[in-house]
């Protein structure tokens, strides 16, 4: 079992911050980049949509929200780790989306929102490095409007043996490596292979979310099961205890 420590995840990743995006491409060889896309063309069709984006990180997915003509009216960017924060600011500086996004320091199992706040929650690569996961599924169900949509993306694992074998091999022993050597940064992205080996995915996750109030859980496997988009609802009316 990987621990987890929030300081230290906090510490961790900004340590990572300023090649955080170059490492990402490289390692996934851009897959990072479709599989946000295939979040965000998940997003509910209403307009003026109110969308806060958990662990915003560099802000990629904040940034990929709101393309020409999205459906996105005002993201809240939340993350607990400066670091990243600083670097989203930077990616925004100058463009549109600087005046529609609020990027704010906020630990996930706190959330300084209001509760119904948003029409839909986007949350990628995050949920694994909670320290507390229970309190920040329950939070991000809390702060989305009743109907509201959930789109969690997250790292699993393929589930057909002949991939999962190669891709273990890349995942455990090469990729460490590379990203070690770009980011100086060896020992967080041995964490990144054990915290994604450790994470529950597919149908144990959506049991976690059903559990945390959410409803209308679907899981969708990406990329051969390397990634998977799980969509959930806050439901109408609170579910009976
Ligand atoms: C792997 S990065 C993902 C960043 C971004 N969403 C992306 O798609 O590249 C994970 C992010 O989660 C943030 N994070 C980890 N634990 C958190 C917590 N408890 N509350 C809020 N953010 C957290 C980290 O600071 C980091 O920026």
């Amino acid at each position: 079992m990987v621990s987890k420590d929030s300081n230290q995840i906090r510490r961790m990743f900004d340590a990572v911050a300023l090649r955080y995006d170059c490492v990402n491409r490289l390692v996934s060889m851009r897959r990072d980049v479709a599989w946000r896309r295939a979040m965000v063309a998940a997003l509910p069709e209403k307009p003026d949509l109110r969308v806060l984006d958990l662990a915003t990180g560099t802000g990629d997915v904040a940034m990929a929200l709101q393309y020409p003509n999205s459906p996105v009216g005002h993201v809240v960017g939340a993350d607990v780790s400066m670091g990243m924060l600083q670097l989203a600011q930077r990616k925004m500086a100058g463009r549109a989306c600087a005046a529609t996004t609020t990027l704010v320091q906020t630990d996930a199992a706190a959330l300084c929102c209001r509760d119904n706040a948003f029409d839909a929650l986007t949350i990628a690569f995050g949920v694994r490095n909670f320290t507390d996961l229970d309190a920040g599924l329950r939070e991000m169900c809390r702060v989305l409007h009743p109907n509201g949509r959930a789109l969690i993306l997250e790292f699993s694992l393929p589930t057909s043996r002949m991939i999962r074998v190669p891709y273990l091999l890349y995942f455990r022993h090469v990729l460490p490596v590379i990203a070690g050597l770009i980011s100086r940064q060896t020992a967080a992205y041995r964490y990144l292979n054990r915290s994604v080996e450790d994470f529950p995915y597919g149908s144990s996750f959506c049991a976690l979310l059903k559990q945390a109030g959410f409803t209308d859980v679907r899981a969708h496997p990406l990329t051969f099961g390397v990634a998977t988009l799980y969509i959930a609802h806050k439901p109408d009316s609170p579910t009976p205890a």
